[in-house]
């Protein structure tokens, strides 16, 4: 007897749609949270902001652990069947690079800081204790490819809204509403 391979889910769990639009909201306010802060004055406000940005994002970054693990596990629903193949080529390769950077950008971000500066205190309270050799220079170049990083995934977001909104507003085919909590 031939057992039957289990197909891609209807539609994206309640935890899906919480990770994505809590990590949406961290991302988009850390984007310009981290080029505003590299332009302050030095002092206490720009310490403030610094430790805030790297406790912010290694939140994400556990999120994006999550996420990565429920997407391999359970997968997501297919798009449309008269999607035209160059949207769906666009739709899998920025999902890809995002999955992707979700998971790059605050790692860098960790060995960057790691190996220049000072440790890691999340929210002030629990330090992370992993202080790896490298020293400033190379820290300040890993530092260098996470803003490099981050750029790439900005440029990615751009496109991704851009799509979601002509999904939502354009083709009306559903593929937005079934991100939204509440919704199938
Ligand atoms: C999704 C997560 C993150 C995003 C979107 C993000 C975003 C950014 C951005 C936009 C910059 C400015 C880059 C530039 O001016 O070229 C920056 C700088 C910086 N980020 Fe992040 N970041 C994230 C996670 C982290 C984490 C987890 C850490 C450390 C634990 C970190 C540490 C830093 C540091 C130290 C800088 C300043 C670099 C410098 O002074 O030159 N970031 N980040």
């Amino acid at each position: 007897m031939t057992q039957q391979q289990p197909g891609p889910p209807a539609g994206y769990s309640a935890a899906q749609k919480w990770l994505h639009w809590l990590m949406a909201v961290l991302i988009l306010g850390m984007i310009p949270m981290g080029f505003t802060m590299v332009g302050l004055p030095e002092g206490p406000d720009r310490n403030w902001v610094y430790e805030l940005h790297k406790s912010v994002g290694m939140t994400v970054f556990v999120l994006a652990v999550i996420r990565v693990a429920v997407r391999v596990a359970r997968g997501a629903p297919p798009l449309p069947a008269g999607m035209p193949g160059w949207q769906r080529a666009a739709a899998n390769l920025s999902h890809a690079a995002l999955y992707v950077l979700i998971v790059a950008v605050p790692v860098l971000g960790f060995i960057g800081t790691s190996m220049c500066c000072s440790p890691v205190k999340l929210f002030n309270t629990i330090t992370v204790p992993i202080a790896l050799p490298g020293g400033m220079e190379t820290g300040k170049v890993v530092l260098a490819v996470h803003g490099i990083a981050v750029f790439a995934m900005a440029g990615i977001l751009v496109a991704h809204v851009g799509g979601a909104l002509m999904h939502a507003i354009v083709q009306r085919d559903g593929v937005f509403q079934r991100m939204l909590p509440g919704r199938d």
